[in-house]
């Protein structure tokens, strides 16, 4: 665990009501915006069958995975629809000028 903000990805380079995959080190996320500007980032892979998230989309606050259209909660990680019932990590999320950033702690 680290109280050090990470850099996802420019704020720009995710449109809103859409979904990026952020890479670091040997661990993959799932960079959200939601209409309102709101940014999340979770867990990469789907806690279901470790499907990537990115590949999903956004409807509304949830992120529907692309493999059996299980969705998560995008600001809480909670399983909102079947076959997900394993919440997923949410980290906490800011934006830092014109990058979205992350930290684990
Ligand atoms: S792998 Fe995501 S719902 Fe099955």
């Amino acid at each position: 665990m680290s109280d050090e903000w990470i850099v996802a990805c420019d704020f720009a380079s995710v449109a809103a009501n859409d979904v990026v995959r952020c890479d670091v080190a040997d661990a993959t996320y799932a960079v959200i915006k939601l209409s309102d500007g709101r940014c999340s980032v979770i867990d990469g892979l789907c806690t279901h069958g470790k499907a990537h998230l990115a590949e999903g989309f956004v409807d509304g606050t949830t992120i529907e995975c692309p493999k059996h259209n299980g969705r998560f909660d995008a600001l809480t990680g909670e399983p909102v629809a079947s076959p997900v019932r394993v919440a997923t990590t949410v980290y906490e999320t800011r934006v830092n000028v014109d990058k979205i950033e992350f930290r684990k702690n």
